[in-house]
Parts: C-alpha cells; sequence; structure tokens
C-alpha cells in the first residue's frame, strides 16, 4: 500500500534544486496568499486533455507541446503572447493535415518560470552569486540583492500567469484561432522561406482541401469549430511550495487536482522515486509529464510509472524523451521494450532541445537547427523500428525573430547570435525555425500514414 498522499506530503522527502528563501516566514505568508487565490485552470479542463492525450497514447491524435525555457516578468506583454499563439497555430494547422489527426496543443506557458539549475552558484571573475533560478525565484541581473529569491515573485508569477492565460483563452475562443486566417498566415510563411518550394506542395494541398470544404459548406463564418480552437497550458512543476498552494478538491471528484496549468511535469534533475516532487505529482489528477534523459533506464521508468500511474490510465503520462542527437538509439528502444512488454499506455513525446545545447565559439549557449531535426528523425525512425507510436513533440520557442539557436533556412550563425539573444534560460527555436520545423516532421508524419491505412486495411 502506497502511504498517505496529501498536497504537503512532499515536505517530508529529500529534495533537489530548490531556493534558499532567508524569510521563512515571508514565504509561507506568500504561500498562505496563494492558497486563497482563484485557481488558474479547472479541473474539467485537465481531464479534457487527458482525454486528448489519451487519443494520442492510443495513435489518433499528435502532441505539440512548446514554449519558452522560461517565461520572464521582462517580456510579457501582448505582442509576445500574440506572436507565440500565431506561430504555434500555424505549425499545428501543418502537423493536423500531415498527420491526418487532431493536434493536442499544449504551449510552456503562462506557468513556466522555475528553473533548476546545473550548479546552485554562478561565479563571473571574482564575485560568485546564487545562480539565477527564474522570475519566479529571483532576478537574472548578476548583483547580489536581484539574486536573493524573493516570495513576492511568486505573487508576480500567478498574476502574470493569469493575464497570459486570460488572453490566450481570448484568442483561442474569440476568433483569432479561425482555421482560414491561419491558413493565410502560413502561406505568407512560405512566400518569404527561403525554402518555399519545399513546402509548397504540402501548403497547396490544404489550400485546396480548404477550398473543397468551403466548397460543400464547411466554412469558418458558419462553422464554430473552424473559428475556434482548444489550447492548454502546462510548465515544469518545480517550485513545490507554489504549486502546493496552487493544489485544489475538485468538487465534483473529489480529487485534487493541480490548478497552476492543465499538464504539468517532472524534470530530468528532480524524477527521483522517493523524492518530494514524484511524492507531490502522484497525488493530483492532471495529465503529466516526466522528463527522459539518458540517465534514465529501463527499471527506473517502470518504477517511476507505477508510482505515478498505478492504475495504467492512458493520457495520465507523458513521456518527454530528451537524449540528444546520435544518443536516441542508445536510450530510446530499451525504454520502450520495457514499457511494451509491462504493456503501460504511455504517450512518447521528443524534447529534441535539451540534449542538444551547445556552448558557440562566441560564448553563446545555442541549438544547432540541424542537430534538433536529427533527433525528431531519430525519434520517429526508432517507434516506427519498434512498432510504436511516435506521439508528440516538445519544443522551445518563440514567436519573436530571435537568434538564439544556429542554423535554419536564414541560416542563422554563431556571429549572428549576438543580434537578438532574449531567452531567460535556453536558446529558443524563432518564429521561421519553428515553423519549418513542423514542416519537416511533416514530412515525416506523411511516411507514417501510408504503413497506418496499411495497417487499417489488413485488419479490415
Ligand atoms: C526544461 O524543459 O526547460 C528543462 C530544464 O528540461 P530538462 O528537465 O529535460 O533538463
Ligand atoms: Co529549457
Amino acid at each position: 500500500m502506497a502511504a498517505k498522499w496529501t498536497p504537503d506530503s512532499w515536505r517530508s522527502k529529500p529534495i533537489v534544486q530548490v531556493p534558499e528563501y532567508p524569510d521563512a516566514e515571508a514565504l509561507a505568508a506568500v504561500e498562505g496568499r496563494l492558497a486563497s487565490y482563484p485557481p488558474l485552470v479547472f479541473a474539467g479542463e485537465a481531464r479534457a486533455l487527458k482525454k486528448g492525450l489519451a487519443q494520442v497514447a492510443e495513435g489518433e491524435a499528435f502532441l505539440l507541446q512548446g514554449g519558452d525555457c522560461a517565461e520572464s516578468f521582462a517580456e510579457h506583454g501582448a505582442d509576445n503572447i500574440r506572436d507565440f499563439f500565431r506561430l504555434f497555430l500555424q505549425m499545428s494547422v501543418v502537423l493536423t493535415f500531415a498527420a491526418a489527426k487532431p493536434v493536442v496543443k499544449v504551449g510552456r506557458v503562462a506557468g513556466q518560470f522555475a528553473k533548476p539549475r546545473s550548479s546552485p552558484t554562478e561565479t563571473q571573475g571574482e564575485v560568485t552569486l546564487p545562480s539565477y533560478r527564474g522570475d519566479i525565484v529571483n532576478g537574472i541581473e548578476f548583483t547580489d540583492a536581484a539574486r536573493i529569491p524573493d516570495p513576492e515573485r511568486q505573487i508576480m508569477a500567478y498574476r502574470q500567469s493569469a493575464a497570459t492565460l486570460n488572453l490566450l483563452r481570448a484568442f483561442a475562443q474569440g476568433g483569432y484561432a479561425n482555421l482560414e486566417h491561419v491558413h493565410q498566415w502560413m502561406l505568407g510563411f512560405i512566400d518569404n522561406s527561403p525554402q518555399s518550394d519545399r513546402y509548397r506542395q504540402l501548403a497547396d494541398r490544404i489550400s485546396q482541401t480548404l477550398r473543397f470544404m468551403k466548397a460543400v459548406g464547411f466554412s469558418a463564418d458558419e462553422y464554430q469549430r473552424l473559428r475556434e480552437t482548444d489550447f492548454y497550458t502546462s510548465h515544469e512543476a518545480l517550485l513545490l511550495g507554489y504549486e502546493q498552494a496552487m493544489t485544489r478538491v475538485d468538487s465534483t471528484s473529489g480529487d485534487y487536482y493541480s490548478t497552476s496549468g492543465h499538464m504539468i511535469w517532472i524534470g530530468d534533475r528532480t524524477r527521483q522515486p522517493d523524492h518530494a516532487h514524484v511524492e507531490y505529482f502522484r497525488g493530483i489528477k492532471n495529465p503529466i509529464g516526466v522528463k527522459c534523459g539518458p540517465s534514465m533506464t529501463p527499471d527506473d521508468l517502470l518504477q517511476l510509472i507505477d508510482i505515478l500511474n498505478p492504475d495504467n490510465e492512458a493520457g495520465r503520462l507523458t513521456l518527454i524523451n530528451r537524449f540528444g542527437a546520435g544518443k536516441v538509439g542508445d536510450h530510446l528502444p530499451g525504454l520502450i521494450r520495457a514499457v511494451v512488454r509491462e504493456g503501460r499506455k504511455v504517450v512518447w513525446s521528443c524534447d529534441p532541445m535539451h540534449g542538444n545545447t551547445i556552448s558557440s565559439a562566441t560564448g553563446f549557449k545555442t541549438r544547432p537547427f540541424d542537430r534538433v531535426l536529427q533527433e525528431v528523425q531519430e525519434f520517429f525512425q526508432i517507434h516506427r523500428a519498434e512498432g510504436t507510436y511516435p506521439g508528440g513533440v516538445h519544443f522551445e520557442m518563440t514567436g519573436k525573430d530571435v537568434t538564439e539557436c544556429t542554423g535554419g533556412a536564414r541560416a542563422v550563425s554563431e556571429e549572428d547570435l549576438k543580434d537578438r539573444y532574449h531567452t531567460h534560460c535556453d536558446p529558443r527555436l524563432n518564429a521561421s525555425q519553428s515553423l519549418e520545423l513542423a514542416f519537416l516532421i511533416a514530412e515525416l508524419l506523411q511516411v507514417e500514414q501510408p504503413a497506418v491505412e496499411q495497417k487499417v486495411a489488413a485488419s479490415a
């Protein structure tokens, strides 16, 4: 029998990656205030997302998850949110068409603030200070004052998340997500892309399909489904005091839900089975993710699945793989075989970002576009070879024209990185790199299609 779970039972477990707040009373007071604030999302929405993810687990939908590595207070504004959402919709139209399946849309947004760090301190010259842990904890400026963890920042992060989510909901339901507009934006991207010839064929097929739908009476003017979309939020639930304060009992089911976002995940550095993060996650009913890096063994994974999804519920657990290009073949087949052997229902998703971070000669942390693409290709190939379903992708991306990752059709060079390097943490794909990647994944998904159709034909 598992020990009793409560929203604070994680507090008696070992924990890593926690900030050292100088004033415990001030921290407790902030957590108390947060606990009295309205939830950001409600349980029914989390359940709807879980249903969508269950479809992904069954091979009937595809997951697109993405957004900032770390949201920041400085970058909070309507333009950023709009540009991100607009890009996300274009990517999902391309993927929906190529997969011929619904795309479950999950932003790393409206709560993605807290960051795990490789070292608790940062040294510049003679000075050593606490590391920056995300705007919800401390400031990025390299000064004593900024780096002291300040609990009031949790209130600011909560309010920013609420405002971001409010605008996203308005965009998703208020007409901005109209499929015909999204299609026009996508065509604009193609016209301006140096690779337009490569993407044109798929774009033309989408255009033809929309013209046909309109001709037979399915237009956005008439059909609400074509004017609206479902969009969900997610983040790494690293700062457990904040998460506990946002944990609420759902009055319809009597179950506990995290109301800080629809889906939350456990990072690769905090997935120890006997530690605090796994303890917190096992008790909430949201769909959850676990990052799986190169150090995860098949036995580690099965142990985590036992704790986190004991009822083998489809849609509950998404495994977000992040091994690095050239290394997927060393790790993924063993994990897949263990999961298949034990009959566990999971979503397999590929994060091609976190295993592909390098230092550029010009001193910036970057990710080469080709390595990102290569990891996605390896992920698809291995699932094809194992007969399992590559269910989704997970990106760090922004709707802005930043220069943080190298490569892509409008080749960003190592020299260019200094021009518009704005991220508060890891380098993100910019708008054109992200959409380009969606088109390249579309090519992989289309290879997938005939195999599925054959399977259906054979079983008919
Ligand atoms: C992240 O997603 O930003 C992150 C820190 O990832 P990981 O836990 O996989 O290193
Ligand atoms: Co990151």
